[in-house]
Parts: structure tokens; C-alpha cells; sequence
């Protein structure tokens, strides 16, 4: 692997935060990927990225940067109705969902317009209007960036919650100890329609569309997305910046007590999970920024997103979101956690 020496992530992660790697390299092969680990990764752990899509650096990285770059989709095999596919972690995943779908392939639809790379989606079990990886995700290969050893992980092995997974457990090192290099899932030709999402039934209806295949479903995501979040090539964001809080019936209860028009959800367990861009927009933030002169500002339309209008430090998000972390902790009792990747 050819290895570049003090390097700028400002385009390697969508935030667009100014941030040097003391080392990078592009991994465009996981026989390289392979060779390199068993020669260095213990001693000398890395740092791996994706399309840093959901990453906030606020710092340079000593580690040295593994970009993982491997490109290629395929149909791995096809049992008529059900069709397993594979794409190399390298690849966009906008593009590939929009590739399956036009292979007749369902089941991606509604995760149409999610920035990011392929072999990212799975650590942190991406999903949207109703839908998350989970569902189809077969399996995946990873390379043990200590030994360099392939290693398969079936589903039941991912261990998949909200936007969790076992690549997260365990904190940075365990992101970092497996490479996610391909990835596969189990399609259907069959299009079972995930469309009872407030939004998607609302754009469907608007766009005059009965009976819905899944192209229609995936026009009408990217229909929503576009409108509601922030284009990341545009101005720099990593999406949803906090999770939904999952808390107790209970206190959920106390919360729809003193806030009716709170949004809330059935989550698993009895538990229920409450709309945290409620929460931030309640509180006041949608649109607000700690000064007038930073850059760093949560979105005007959509008040889960921090963004940087040009210019923003790493730290001075982090600060923006801590300070919207402290207010609804004081007003709501909550505590949000993170999404992204902090460094
Ligand atoms: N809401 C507000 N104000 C806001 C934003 C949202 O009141 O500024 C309310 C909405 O009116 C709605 C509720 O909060 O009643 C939920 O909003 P939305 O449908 O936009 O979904 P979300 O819970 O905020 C989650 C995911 C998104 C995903 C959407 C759609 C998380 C952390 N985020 O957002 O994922 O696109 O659902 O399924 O679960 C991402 O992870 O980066 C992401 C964008």
C-alpha cells in the first residue's frame, strides 16, 4: 500500500472539518489490506475510513489513515425470487441501492439517498423510514486490522440494533479492529411495500401514486430526503448528529404528560423511542449557532443535523453539540447520545 505522508481529510469526511492524517492510504485491495495487517496492525493499530460520512474529527490522526476504496457490485447467486448481491466496501451506497433496483431488486428502497460508503452501513446499522440493513443483510467480510486475517460474519453475528452493531461495542478499537471489506445481501424480486412512514405514505398520495413499486418508494425517499437534509457536497453535515432516545414507558409517559404533541414511537422491549429532533427544535436550537460568527449552526430544517457552513473547526461543532446536548438534559431530562464517530 502506497502510504502518503502528512495528508488533509477536509474531503474525507463530510463534515468538511480540516484535519491532517500523519499517514493515508487508499485500500483498493484486500490481498494489500491482508499483507499490511499481518506486517503492522499490532503495533501499529490504524484508523479506518470509510466515506467519512459520520465522522467529526476535531483533531489531526496519528494512527495511520486506512481509507477503504475497494470498488465492485455483483450477483453472487440467483435463486429466481431471491437474489443474494454483493457490494465491495469501497462503493457509494446511494448508487448501489439505485443498481439493485434496477437489477428488479427489493428491498433497499427505502434507504435510497443515505450518503456514505457500503462498508460503513453495517457498524452502525443504517435505516430510514421504516427500514434498516438488518432486514437484508446476509453477511460480511472483515480483515482483523491486528493479524490480517479474513473473518465472515453472518447476520446473527452483527448483533444489529439502532443503529448499532457489534462493530460498535467495544468503542473505537473494535471499529477499527475489523475492516469491513464486502458486503452481501439477500433481495427479493418480490416488492413488499415498507410505506406506512408518515412521509413516504404523505409523498406517495402527493405524487398521485396508488399502487407503489419499489422505484416509486425510492423516488419518493429521495423526494423527502432532498427537501429535509442537508446535501452533504453542499454544506458539510453527517446527517442525523444524535440517536433517538429509547427510554421506559414510564418516562415516557411523564414526558407525553407535559408535552402532548411529543413524538414518540414503539421501540423494542415496551420501550419507546422519542423524536430527539423534537427535543432540539423544542428547546430552541433549529437554526441557532453558539455565535454569530461561527460557522457551526444546527440545521434550519431539520434540527437532528449539525452543520458547517464553511469554515467550522471540528471543536466548534463538538461545543455546538454539547451545548445542545446540556439544554435538553436540563429541559427534557434526557441525556442525547452521538451518533458519529467523535475524534
Ligand atoms: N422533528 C421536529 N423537528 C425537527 C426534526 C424532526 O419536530 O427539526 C420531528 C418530526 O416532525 C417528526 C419526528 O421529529 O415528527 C421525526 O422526524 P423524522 O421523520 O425526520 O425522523 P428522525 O427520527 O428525526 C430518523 C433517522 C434519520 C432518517 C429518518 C427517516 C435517526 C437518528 N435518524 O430521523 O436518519 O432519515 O428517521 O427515517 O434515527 C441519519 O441517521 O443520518 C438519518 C438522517
Amino acid at each position: 500500500m502506497h502510504f502518503l505522508r502528512e495528508f488533509p481529510l477536509t474531503s474525507f469526511n463530510s463534515f468538511g472539518v480540516a484535519a491532517t492524517a500523519r499517514q493515508f492510504a487508499a485500500v483498493t485491495s484486500e490481498q494489500d489490506l491482508m499483507q499490511w495487517c499481518a506486517a503492522h496492525g499490532d503495533d501499529t493499530p490504524p484508523f479506518l475510513i470509510g466515506g467519512g460520512c459520520n465522522l467529526l474529527l476535531t483533531r489531526d490522526i496519528e494512527a495511520p489513515v486506512l481509507q477503504l476504496s475497494l470498488r465492485g457490485t455483483r450477483v453472487v447467486f440467483d435463486e429466481g425470487n431471491t437474489v443474494l448481491v454483493e457490494a465491495m466496501a469501497g462503493e457509494s451506497w446511494h448508487p448501489f441501492v439505485l443498481w439493485t433496483l434496477k437489477q428488479g431488486l427489493c428491498g433497499l428502497e427505502n434507504l435510497s439517498l443515505i450518503p456514505g460508503f457500503v462498508g460503513a452501513a453495517p457498524v452502525q446499522n443504517i435505516g430510514a423510514y421504516g427500514v434498516e440493513i438488518a432486514e437484508t443483510l446476509h453477511s460480511l467480510m472483515t480483515i482483523n486490522t491486528q493479524t490480517g486475517e479474513p473473518r465472515e460474519f453472518v447476520n446473527s453475528e452483527c448483533a444489529f440494533g439502532y443503529r448499532d452493531s457489534v462493530f460498535k461495542h467495544g468503542g473505537d478499537a473494535m471499529r477499527d479492529c475489523y475492516a469491513i471489506t464486502r458486503v452481501r445481501f439477500r433481495l427479493s424480486r418480490k416488492f413488499t411495500p415498507r410505506i406506512d412512514y408518515g412521509d413516504v405514505k404523505l409523498e406517495l398520495q402527493n405524487a398521485a401514486v396508488v399502487s407503489p413499486n419499489a422505484a416509486d418508494v425510492s423516488r419518493a425517499v429521495i423526494a423527502i430526503r432532498s427537501r429535509k437534509l442537508p446535501d452533504p457536497a453542499v454544506i458539510g453535515n453527517a446527517g442525523s448528529f444524535f440517536k433517538n432516545p429509547v427510554v421506559s414507558a414510564e418516562i415516557a409517559a411523564s414526558l407525553k404528560s407535559q408535552f402532548a404533541d411529543m413524538p414518540h414511537y414503539p421501540a423494542a422491549d415496551g420501550r419507546v423511542k422519542i423524536a430527539a429532533g423534537w427535543l432540539i427544535e423544542r428547546a430552541g436550537w433549529k437554526g441557532r449557532r453558539l455565535s454569530a460568527t461561527s460557522a457551526a449552526a444546527v440545521h434550519d430544517k431539520h434540527a437532528l443535523v449539525l452543520v458547517n457552513h464553511g469554515g467550522a473547526t471540528g471543536a466548534e461543532l463538538w461545543a455546538l453539540a454539547q451545548a445542545v446536548q446540556a439544554d435538553v438534559f436540563e429541559k427534557f431530562g434526557l441525556m442525547l447520545e452521538p451518533e458519529p464517530r467523535i475524534v
